[in-house]
């Protein structure tokens, strides 16, 4: 089924060992998943609620200290390798990933942190661009590996903050926390309601009973950019202007559908920006309903909500795209399926979908042909056991 392959240790040491001269220094290695939000998308950056949980693929890094001065990043996933002067990790490194660990490198720099050189070897096995946090789960592990490195005790939180930071500050997306944060605090087994301004979050167990959640990967070629998704952040913040001076709110995620109901005519000429913060306020609504729904195991309920987090991410978010619209159309044709949505920024990636266990396979097959048919692209399936967060590796290794 899925066709995310993963090398093993043994496997990445021989790699590790091939890519970068041999040193008498111990290799470490850490992991840190890449995570499927299953309702509240886009309300992270407005201070809003969000229900992810970590996804079985991710991840590793195999660091070894250098004292050196030079900072060399490979990836079993991209040919390319690059080897760094001090001087040269605080600018961006072209449009490539390495900007991801770089950025994290500049936050450690910018908290006076002393750093003196390492060798990096990243392997992962979350689909790039896909929407499923590949860039938190490299940012996160890095800055995971870093602390306990450099001894520098932070606090996963802190941690956190340095990935969000990374991306924000080096790499110029203004995402909000959710992603880093699911990656960090994930708990097997379950789903993580967070409030994205308070940061309170609380773990609820997913208790599926037969059923399933299977992710969908358009495979389409990623139209975000980050400017679509800055523009979204910069069109919620103006719905944020026209309303703090009447109704006294902070964030946006504040907001909830009958105060926008009560004050639309605020937003006399400003139409998109209306259209934003009634998904905003709608989805966060959705949230509040379906963490209970799924406590309650009223499934249907849960499912009924995520279709209608789709329909208002094409309609009133519109970051959606017609790959995506279709990949939900067809799932949400098959016998069985309680709810489908798209997940992570949208513009293509992927979708999620609740459904039988039992029906699994049948909706692979019957939604992969159909997709190919009406599209020419080829979908790849997922069925997602909710993981871990970020964590060290038992791979010690003096070489
Ligand atoms: C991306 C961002 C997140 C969040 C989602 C949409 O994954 O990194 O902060 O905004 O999109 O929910």
């Amino acid at each position: 089924m899925s066709p995310i392959g993963e090398e093993s240790p043994e496997r990445l040491l021989e790699r590790f060992n091939q890519k970068f001269a041999r040193s008498g220094q111990a290799i470490s290695a850490f992991f840190a998943p890449g995570r499927v939000n299953l309702i509240g998308e886009y309300t992270d950056f407005t201070g809003g609620l969000v229900f992810p949980c970590a996804i079985n693929q991710g991840t590793r890094l195999l660091i070894r200290p250098t004292h050196d001065h030079q900072y060399r990043f490979a990836s079993t996933n991209f040919d390319l390798m690059a080897q760094l002067e001090h001087s040269e990790i605080s600018q961006t490194y072209g449009d490539n990933w390495i900007n991801y660990p770089l950025g994290v490198l500049d936050q450690f720099i910018r908290r006076g942190v002393q750093l003196d050189g390492f060798d990096c070897l990243y392997s992962g096995n979350v689909p790039n661009g896909a929407g499923l946090s590949s860039s938190a789960s490299i940012e996160v592990v890095t800055a995971f590996a870093l602390d306990q490195l450099l001894h520098t005790e932070l606090p996963l939180l802190e941690l956190v903050h340095i990935a969000q930071a990374a991306e924000n500050d080096f790499v110029g997306m203004q995402c909000g926390i959710m992603d880093q944060f699911a990656v960090a605090f994930a708990r097997s087994g379950n789903a993580m309601m967070l409030d994205c301004h308070t940061l309170e979050h609380r773990q609820v167990p997913l208790h599926l009973d037969g059923l399933a959640i299977v992710v969908s990967n358009t495979n389409q070629r990623r139209e975000l950019n980050e400017s679509a998704y800055n523009d979204r952040v910069h069109e919620c913040s103006r719905a944020l202007d026209l309303l703090a001076p009447v109704l006294g709110i902070t964030h946006l995620g504040q907001l909830s559908p009958r105060q926008l109901d009560e004050q639309a005519t605020q937003f006399a000429g400003d139409s998109v920006a209306l259209m934003r913060a009634r998904h905003i306020a709608d989805e966060n609504a959705r949230v509040r309903a379906a963490v209970p729904a799924l406590e309650n195991g009223d499934m249907q309920a849960f499912g009924s909500l995520m279709n209608a987090s789709h329909d208002s991410l094409r309609d009133l978010f519109e970051v959606s795209s017609g790959p995506l619209d279709h990949l939900v159309r067809l799932a949400r044709m098959q016998p069985g399926v309680l709810g489908s949505r798209l997940t992570g920024a949208g513009f293509g990636g992927c979708t999620v979908s609740l459904m039988p266990e039992s029906g699994v396979s049948g909706f692979i097959r019957q939604v992969g042909a159909d997709y190919t048919a009406a599209t020419g692209l080829t979908a790849d399936f997922y069925t997602i056991q909710p993981g871990d967060g970020v964590r060290r590796l038992g791979l010690d290794t003096p070489t």
